[in-house]
């Protein structure tokens, strides 16, 4: 079976609302300092394109959680594949997400984070699937809220590919 990528929101949009999430936080966050914690890999473009538009002092620190296998469908499960380097107490933590699709992820991230005390923790998403939501999670900044449609592009990937590409864009199988 072939691919097919179609755009769904082109670069330039993109880059846009990146932009706009990140006056956004450098005003919510104002004389203070952030601590973005990127979830790979996935979130990866997002942190780093966010990160050079913040206007306040900005630290990252990366954690890999297993969601996902090489399929599409939710583990429901999360493992720390990867944990942080340094710990987060006492810090103003945002939480940089590629998409929030069922929710499990988050919402079994979360309270591990929150167990180590940062001072404040915020979620960011650049893609949310509301429709496909199975638990509550909270974000407080989200990029844009897409269809269930499979996307990639961005961070985001299929069996590893196309985390390159600088849009996103919908896979679409055929054979
Ligand atoms: P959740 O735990 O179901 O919310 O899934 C979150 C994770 O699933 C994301 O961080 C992605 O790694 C992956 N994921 C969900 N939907 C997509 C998609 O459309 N394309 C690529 N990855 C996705
Ligand atoms: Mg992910």
């Amino acid at each position: 079976m072939n691919e097919k990528i179609t755009i769904m929101i082109d670069e330039d949009t993109v880059d846009a609302r990146i932009k706009e999430i990140a006056e956004q936080i450098s005003r919510d966050y104002a004389k203070k300092e952030v601590r973005l914690i990127c979830i790979l890999k996935g979130s990866v473009f997002y942190t780093t394109e966010l990160a050079k538009r913040l206007t306040i002092p900005t630290t990252m620190d990366f954690m890999k959680v297993s969601s996902y296998g090489s399929g599409t469908v939710s583990s429901g499960q999360i493992e720390i594949k990867k944990d942080l380097d340094d710990s987060i107490e006492g810090l103003d933590v945002i939480v940089v997400e590629d998409i929030v699709d069922s929710g499990h992820t988050l919402s079994q991230l979360i309270p591990e984070l929150k167990k180590r005390n940062p001072r404040s923790l915020a979620v960011t998403t650049l893609l949310d699937k509301p429709s496909r939501r199975e638990v509550d999670v909270h974000v407080d900044y989200t990029g844009f809220e897409i269809e269930d449609k499979f996307v990639v592009g961005y961070g985001l990937d299929y069996n590893q590919s196309y985390r390159d590409l600088p849009f996103i864009g919908v896979v679409e199988l055929e054979d």
